[in-house]
């Protein structure tokens, strides 16, 4: 980790989206100049540098993927929340504790043998992970590693992961209790 200790920025909230949830609330820390600096810096220190594209998810996985696209000098391909692409796509879904959500990338986004790294903010139980991941090989390209900011330890994501195959996972930090 760099000088800033950017990890104090993270908020708890209470109670959200219902009770009983603690909320990590990343507004702080993107709204400080000096905070969103240090957490892409070291996004970027810790991941793999021989890739070719950052693939991002609506909407957080943007505000993370983005900056660190730039920084390894590689695109940024949006997977996207069902509706908002333009061009032909292709979508999966996933489980939630109620009900099924759905992902979309364009199918031209991400070409075949391309070496992928998947940036977003939160692995909770590695669902829109594993998604993402599930599109990324559709398209016939390598997924090398994902990197998030935040991991909560205690929702299992990690093993979820490992399960479909998926073991190169960086996490900045991690809450380990609930
Ligand atoms: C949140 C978070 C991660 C995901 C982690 O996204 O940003 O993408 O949940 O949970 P999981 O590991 O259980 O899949 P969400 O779609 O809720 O909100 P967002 O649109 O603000 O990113
Ligand atoms: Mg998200």
């Amino acid at each position: 980790m760099n000088n800033l200790n950017w990890v104090d920025l993270i908020r708890d909230i209470p109670d959200f989206p219902e009770p009983g949830v603690v909320f990590k609330d990343i507004t702080p820390l993107i709204g400080s100049p000096g905070g969103f600096s240090a957490v892409i810096t070291d996004l970027v220190q810790q991941s793999p540098k021989a890739i070719d594209v950052v693939v991002g998810m609506e909407a957080r996985g943007f505000i993370f993927g983005a900056p660190v696209a730039l920084a390894l000098g590689t695109g940024f391909v949006p997977v996207r929340k069902p509706g908002k692409l333009p061009g032909e796509v292709i979508t999966t879904s996933y489980e939630l504790e109620y009900g099924t959500n759905s992902l979309s990338v364009h199918r031209d986004a991400i070409g075949k043998g391309s070496r992928v790294l998947i940036v977003d903010d939160v692995l909770a139980t590695g669902g829109t992970i594993a998604a993402t991941a599930n599109l990324i090989k559709e398209l016939g390209a390598d997924l090398v590693a994902v990197a998030v900011v935040l991991e909560l330890d205690f929702l299992g994501g990690r093993k979820n992961l490992s399960e479909q195959g998926i073991d190169e996972v960086i996490a900045l930090t991690h809450v380990d209790g609930d």
